[in-house]
């Protein structure tokens, strides 16, 4: 049996998981914004049923990769590739599979929300408010997994909702900004409360769905993480066909296509999606939901700071402030509880 791998070149996988999210969910909604209100190709905008679609496949198709190489080295060498197949079929298909259909369902309703909601916000609002599944995760967590939180934890999520919305607080001086103008052109066709609206049903979604995959990953230690995620992605490949594709958007694809308003912004943001979806069952697995969450609002640091670079986005006291109270809270999660000073801390057994 190969020993079950938890360091990347000395750096807990745990960590490194963390880490690549944060990077990952930062470049995920500005492309993905991005690619909501970019010009027009050929006159036309992409429909994001087929991109739901073609995520839940990207993913599969990796997933699936990976899986067959895990029962590969699980059974072996002198395999023959069709004793590979129906093995790997009898371990996707068997047992528990099924209760992979209501993440999956889940799953496919918050990402088309996500589109929504990043059609009618700006990057930084939607990331912001979507920080409200930290809370809706910790509730989920605490009645679904049983799993009860010491007070400096609590304290430490309250915190972390604090520094968020400091962020968000408006400042007087940057509303007549003529920096603005381009962004506002774009603005035009967004409309705020149904943004707000998507973004709200996506955070309770995301903390029901997250903590039931995670309470399916680790009830059973007999299933791996790979063939979990192959089971999620094919039960997704359903909804997002049948009812995205097919009956939300059949009428208009059958007459403009299904690629039509397709670039290589669109393609990137599927790819980070799929990348981003198999990142997150990584750090639920290695550490947990709650976890994977201070990821993504370290997230928003990151792309504060990239929109720096990139779009003349000026720094404003309430970020700063937000950015500290945020660094702090994710410290005080993350740093161990109190325990016999003899003992060493690990980071991977939270
Ligand atoms: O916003 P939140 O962190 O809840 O988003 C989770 C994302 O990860 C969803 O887009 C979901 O489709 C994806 N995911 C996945 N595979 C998993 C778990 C989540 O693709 N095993």
């Amino acid at each position: 049996d190969a020993p079950r791998r938890t360091t990347i070149a000395g750096f807990p996988l745990s960590y490194v998981s963390l880490g690549t999210l944060a990077v990952q969910n930062a470049a995920l909604i500005l492309v993905m914004h991005y690619s909501r209100i970019m010009p027009l190709v050929d006159n036309k905008r992409y429909y994001t049923s087929t991109a739901v679609f073609l995520n839940e496949v990207l993913k599969l198709s990796i997933a699936l990769v990976i899986a067959l190489y895990d029962t590969a080295s699980n059974m072996g060498p002198g395999v023959s590739s069709s004793e590979l197949v129906s093995t790997l079929a009898t371990q996707v298909f068997s047992g528990d599979s099924w209760k992979l259909a209501i993440p999956a369902a889940l799953y496919t309703f918050q990402n088309s929300l996500q589109y929504i909601a990043v059609s009618n916000l700006d990057a930084a609002t939607f990331q912001v408010t979507y920080q409200l599944k930290i809370l809706t995760t910790a509730l989920f967590s605490v009645t679904m997994l049983k799993r009860s939180l010491t007070t400096k934890k609590w304290v430490s999520l309250v915190l972390l909702m604090v520094g968020v919305a400091v962020v968000q607080i408006p400042t007087g001086s940057s509303g007549d900004d003529p920096k603005k103008t381009t962004r506002d052109v774009s603005h035009a066709e967004m409309n705020k409360s149904v943004g707000l609206v998507a973004v709200t049903v996506a955070c309770a979604i995301s903390g029901l769905a997250g903590v039931y995959f995670e309470k399916v990953l680790k009830d059973s230690t007999q299933v791996t993480l790979w063939v979990r995620n192959v089971q999620l992605s094919f039960y997704s490949l359903f909804p997002a066909l049948f009812l995205g594709v097919i009956i939300k958007d059949g009428a208009a694809i059958s007459h403009d296509g299904f690629f039509t308003g397709y670039n290589w912004v669109v393609w990137t943001a599927i790819t980070f999606q799929a990348v981003g979806g198999l990142l997150v069952a990584l750090v639920v697995n290695y550490a947990d939901n709650i976890a994977k969450n201070f990821a993504t609002s370290i997230s928003i640091i990151i792309s504060f700071v990239v929109s720096v670079w990139i779009f003349d986005f000026s720094i404003t006291i309430n970020f700063l402030l937000g950015m500290v109270i945020v660094l702090y809270a994710t410290y005080l999660y993350s740093s161990p509880d109190r325990r016999p000073s003899s003992m060493p801390s690990n980071p991977t057994a939270e």
